[in-house]
């Protein structure tokens, strides 16, 4: 089978046949030109008025399904904005196989069709061609993925889809059981559990192109229901998965776009990401880097910094440099409120205007203006905002404040693509909501070999072998190096402070099943809807997922989820909270 962009000059005279949809009529002077589309782009089709096919094709309207037949020429003048624009086809035969109803928002990739319209005729939508190549990106990456997997030794196993929680922080879709009434499934986060118990099991490296499902928050780069290229090896350390795991993204970047990517890596620690970023997903195609001025302020007269840094704060800085005229107090207030939604209780800001000016200009001693000046190299019309609070929240909140401005100012060069891995995550973090200490990853992620004796002890200053792929301040994919010792497994359980009842209960089988054998081992997994966004360059994951769901977690064509009938719900035991 051939797709209308198979043909070009070189087809010339040749007598064909093409299939598609009807995308544009016009009527010049008697000759019918048509836009025919498939898939693969659109081809020009010209019946004139002598033809057998005229009388049909007056008939056409948009979105017709036909088949033509006809010979290719060139054309007079080309079309540079079409992959087929030097050749037309003067058409002998057209057949209409199909009608459409008159649709409800053009089919062009200029569309200013409300999403929700477009998402409720999806099918329709996916005629676009952004979202046609996007899926056709989409299928080059796990193909790309297949074949070096493949070479590389992995066998890919699919793991079940209706099973036990699997702990990865968000919240579980619940599938009711009707022959077990009153239990349940649950749809699985990840396939961690399973792709563990595969190392157990022998497969040594196992990979899945694997759905999962999580209840969480939706973002822009967040789905209810994704794919993750999920997988795991045996006998090695966080170096081999990571070496491995970059090779593949490598291979997918040359083989999907033709881009090097320079090996290896480089690596951040977490700690240095958040210090300098504010994130354990740094952008770094740009600078702005997070400084901290705390000691500028040991002997201040601003008595809020002062009071702050007397509490263990600290007071940290970006510069916008060369753009202080570009801030007017009214958006330095909207900053403000932005700084906010990041619990910052203020967003502190000066001007090299000649002088210093601005918020706190007034309040600062020579010498604390000079140091200023001299650490964060200012010049004039820099502007220098800075936040005084708890470290976490003057890092989040300038992380975040750096992305927003360097999306304002456009800072961030096109077709650039920065790529590092982030390491030596804490393995705790501290839950306010909950009062305790969580895992940062998952419960079976290993600690590092120096901090197993502090698991019970000092939670705070244990870290992980755990690494994230940051791709421009993406999370394109995250693993670890896994316990396999079923002694530090219950030391790690202990120290999340799970019962011995609840460790029975949500992984006995597991916990069991370490101390049959269990070799080394470690993985990763790439979120695949992520990386498609990253390699075609929209920064909405709906763009690159043929049926997904709204930000209420939604399929407006299919409109689900719905209700079901009572029937339904007898047999599985379920009564509604009216
Ligand atoms: P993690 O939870 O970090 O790790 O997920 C791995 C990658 O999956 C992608 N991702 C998502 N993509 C779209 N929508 C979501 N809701 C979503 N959540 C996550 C991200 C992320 O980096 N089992 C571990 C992996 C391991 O340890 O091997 C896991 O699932 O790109």
């Amino acid at each position: 089978m051939k797709f209308n962009t198979d043909y070009n000059s070189k087809n010339v005279n040749e007598e064909i046949t093409l299939n598609g949809w009807v995308a544009k009529i016009r009527n010049l002077g008697g000759v019918i030109f048509i836009d025919l589309r498939d898939r693969s782009g659109i081809i020009q089709l010209v019946i004139r008025p002598n033809s057998p096919s005229y009388e049909v094709a007056s008939r056409l309207k948009s979105e017709y399904v036909i088949k033509a037949q006809g010979k290719v020429v060139l054309r007079e003048k080309t079309n540079k904005n079409i992959q087929t624009g030097e050749i037309e086809i003067e058409v002998t035969d057209l057949v209409i196989l199909n009608t459409s109803l008159e649709i409800p928002f053009e089919i062009s990739d200029n569309t200013t069709a409300l999403e929700d319209t477009r998402l409720k005729y999806r099918y329709l939508d996916l005629r676009r061609s952004t979202l046609s190549n996007n899926l056709i990106m989409r299928h080059k990456i796990t193909l790309a993925t297949r074949n070096f997997l493949d070479k590389e030794g992995f066998i890919e196993v699919e793991t079940p889809v209706l099973c036990k929680s699997t702990p990865e922080g968000a919240r579980d879709y619940l599938v009711p059981s009707r022959v077990n009434k009153g239990k349940f499934y649950a749809l699985p986060q990840s396939p961690q559990i399973f792709k563990q118990l595969l190392m157990v099991g022998g497969v040594m490296r196992y990979f899945q192109i694997a759905k999962c499902f999580r209840d969480e928050d939706l973002r822009a780069d967040r789905q209810p229901e994704f794919t993750q290229i999920d997988l795991e090896m045996s006998f090695v350390t966080e170096d081999d998965v990571m070496h491995l795991a970059e090779k593949l993204i490598a291979h997918i970047f040359k083989t999907v776009k033709g881009i090097d990517i320079e090996l290896p890596l480089a690596k951040m620690p977490y700690n240095e990401a958040m210090n300098k970023y504010g994130s354990d997903k740094p952008d770094l195609r740009f600078g702005m880097e997070i400084q901290d001025i705390s000691d500028i302020f040991n002997k201040t007269n601003i008595g809020f910094f002062q009071s702050n840094l007397d509490n263990g704060g600290i007071i940290n800085a970006i510069v916008a440099k060369n753009c202080a005229s570009k801030y007017s107090r009214k958006d330095i207030d909207k900053l403000t409120d932005y700084v906010k939604t990041y619990q910052a209780k203020g967003l502190s800001y000066l001007k090299m205007e000649d002088e210093l000016t601005g918020s706190i200009a007034k309040l600062l001693s020579e010498t604390e203006k000079e140091t200023l000046i001299k650490r964060l190299e200012i010049t004039n019309n820099d502007i220098i905002f800075i936040v005084s609070d708890k470290y976490s929240i003057v890092k989040t909140s300038l992380g975040s404040l750096r992305n927003k401005l360097a999306k304002d100012l456009n800072l961030i060069p096109k077709d650039t693509c920065k790529l590092l891995w982030v390491t030596d995550f804490p393995a705790f973090e501290w839950s306010e909501e909950e009062g305790r200490f969580m895992a940062m990853h998952h419960p079976f992620t290993s600690p590092k070999d120096e901090d197993v004796d502090k698991l019970l002890t000092d939670k705070a200053n244990c870290y992980s072998k755990a690494y994230d792929l940051v791709i421009n301040g993406y999370e394109a994919g995250g693993g670890s190096i896994r316990i396999h010792d079923e002694a530090v497994q219950e030391k790690m359980f202990k120290a999340l402070e799970l019962t011995e009842e609840d460790i029975r209960n949500k992984f006995g089988f597991f916990v069991d099943a370490l101390k049959y054998g269990t070799p080394p081992h470690g993985g990763l997994a790439f979120g695949l809807d992520r990386l498609t966004m990253l390699l075609t360059g929209t920064d909405n994951i709906r763009d690159v997922i043929a049926f997904p769901k709204t930000a209420s977690a939604s399929d407006l064509m299919s409109e689900c989820p719905n209700i079901v009938d009572e029937d339904q719900l007898k047999e599985l035991g379920i009564k509604l909270d009216k």
